[in-house]
């Protein structure tokens, strides 16, 4: 059960060989074995934090040429990392880098199996796309795959998720539960639930969840997921939690600004993505298990617990069929939202979003 590292950056995907100009084409690269040795590489590097390791040790412990590890730190430095180089002595990490590697999120992810195989990139288009990708290839239950940028973000209703360079969390869980499409709707739920939980115990924030399952801080969104799936009419293959959260931003572009905030803008500090990853992961294990345990309504009534859009909430209802006002009643137990418009006609809502009406 591997971790995987696929740096798509790319640079790191041409394998330095001294003496040549032509740098190797990149489908030719065996990325496997390069990526593995990279992510050996940040992991030493951080294992030996502040310590001066020596490039020979580092060389035969990663199983490089030494001229190979020089090459990696300098392109591991042109992404952030800061690594000082001692002559004749060897390289020190002089930060602990907040990068979501795969070895340094599953050195904090115990026996947990959502997460048991991450791929990471440097850079993708959208990490739920690969996540479909490898879901059809075959990807086991609980792979993640973690981007520290997204070029085509991928957002609800069409839109598009603003992915900043090492700023976020990028992330995609694959699931294969034995259940059927149905099931949708209260698992997206779940993953809203385990995401607001993870995001508290790592901030102390008060996260509120709207439905179905954006995270709000002081009214402003912090986190959006996306659930995507493969299934035939009675059975689920796969189902992609695909989950996004503002955590270092220092500020939202001028669009955005309004509606959405970060971890750090909240907490006025930067805050680990690693241990704000490492919480959402344990925190999906948990409540996926309660789901399979206990059934949608040990969800359902956590989520009403959880939100101030349960119950009582003024709304404007926006779904394919036009916009509509009105008051929220609760979640029926398929996660569908209830609502009671203002002409007094009940509803259960399957798809769309609300606004809150202040
Ligand atoms: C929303 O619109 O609120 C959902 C946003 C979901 C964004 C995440 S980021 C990781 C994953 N990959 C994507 O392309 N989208 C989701």
């Amino acid at each position: 059960m591997g971790s995987v590292l696929k740096f798509t950056h790319a640079e790191l995907q041409q394998k330095p060989r001294l003496g040549s100009r032509i740098p190797r084409p990149v489908h030719r690269v065996p990325k496997m074995v390069t990526d593995r040795r990279i992510d050996k590489l940040i992991h030493l590097l951080v294992k030996n934090a502040m310590v001066v390791v020596p490039g020979p040790k580092i060389a035969s412990e990663i199983g490089v040429t030494r001229f190979t590890v020089w090459s990696w730190i300098e392109k591991l430095r042109s992404l952030g990392l800061e690594i000082r180089g001692v002559p004749r002595e060897g390289y020190q990490l002089l930060t602990v880098p907040d990068i979501l590697a795969p070895s340094l999120v599953r050195a904090d992810l115990g026996d947990c199996s959502i997460g048991r195989t991450i791929i990471h990139y440097f850079r993708t288009d959208s990490t739920n796309a690969m996540a479909l990708k490898l879901a059809a290839e075959g990807a086991e239950h609980g792979t993640v795959v973690v981007a520290e940028e997204q070029t085509a973000g991928r957002g609800r209703l069409g839109r598009t998720w603003f992915s900043e360079k090492g700023s976020g969390i990028y992330s995609s869980i694959i699931l294969r539960p034995l259940l059927s499409p149905a099931a949708a709707p209260v698992l997206t739920l779940m993953a809203g639930l385990a995401a607001q939980k993870a995001v508290i115990s790592s901030t102390g924030l008060a996260v509120d969840i709207r439905w179905p399952n954006d995270l709000l801080v002081n009214g402003k969104k912090v986190c959006g997921i996306l659930t995507e799936m493969s299934a035939e009419l009675d059975r689920l293959h796969a189902v992609v939690l695909g989950i996004g959260i503002n955590v270092n931003h220092s500020l939202m572009p001028p669009e955005l600004d309004h509606l959405a905030t970060s971890l750090r803008m909240e907490v006025h500090r930067a805050v680990s993505r690693v241990q704000v990853l490492v919480a959402l992961l344990r925190e999906i294990e948990r409540h996926y298990r309660l789901l399979l345990k206990s059934g949608n309504l040990a969800i359902t009534e956590r989520w009403e617990a959880a939100s101030s859009f349960a119950h009582g909430k003024r709304v404007r209802v926006v779904t394919p069929a036009g916009e509509a006002l009105a008051t929220t009643t609760g979640v029926d137990p398929s996660g569908a939202l209830k609502i009671q418009h203002d002409d007094g006609r009940q509803e259960s809502l399957v798809a769309g979003e609300v606004v809150e009406v202040k």
